[in-house]
């Protein structure tokens, strides 16, 4: 099957950014290792990071059209504010979890809530770069056919 990991806003700074908060794995290594698992598995997997909101609107409404049986998404910053992004995954209808490196419930109040989490399959949050890899794991668990 297909799998879309999509990653929000400053995501493509990561192993620099904030190492205390989100870790000092890069992007790069976290997609890397995502691909193999999902590989591995017999699975195709496209990992799609941007800090434009439309860009990832745009790449869920082509994930209808592709075949993507399960979509990853840590919108970052656009968790707390993006309804236009939780609209266009509510369209597609694909089944998603939302993902986290920090935990958002023990940081700011503003980052508490979500415009995913109760649409989302499940929410895995404050493991830093493992939470994709546990992620990866819970979808593809849930993968037709499996
Ligand atoms: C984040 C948490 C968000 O609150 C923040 O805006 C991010 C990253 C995380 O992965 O921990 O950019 O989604």
């Amino acid at each position: 099957a297909k799998l879309l990991v999509l990653h929000g806003p400053n995501l493509n700074l990561l192993g620099s950014r904030e190492p205390d908060v989100y870790g000092r794995t890069t992007l790069a290594d976290i997609d890397a290792g995502l691909r193999q698992r999902a590989q591995a598995a017999g699975h195709v997997l496209e990992s799609v990071q941007s800090n434009a909101e439309h860009v990832l609107i745009e790449r869920i409404h082509h994930a209808r059209d592709d075949g993507t049986a399960f979509i990853l998404i840590n919108p970052a910053a656009y968790t707390h504010t993006s309804v236009a992004l939780r609209d266009a995954l509510a369209a597609v209808a694909i089944p998603f979890i939302e993902v986290h490196l920090s935990n958002p419930h023990a940081r700011e109040p503003f980052r508490r809530h979500s415009h995913f989490s109760d649409l989302a399959v499940g929410v895995i949050a404050g493991f830093g770069a493992d939470s994709y890899r546990l992620a990866l794991e819970a979808a593809l668990a849930r993968l037709p056919g499996h």
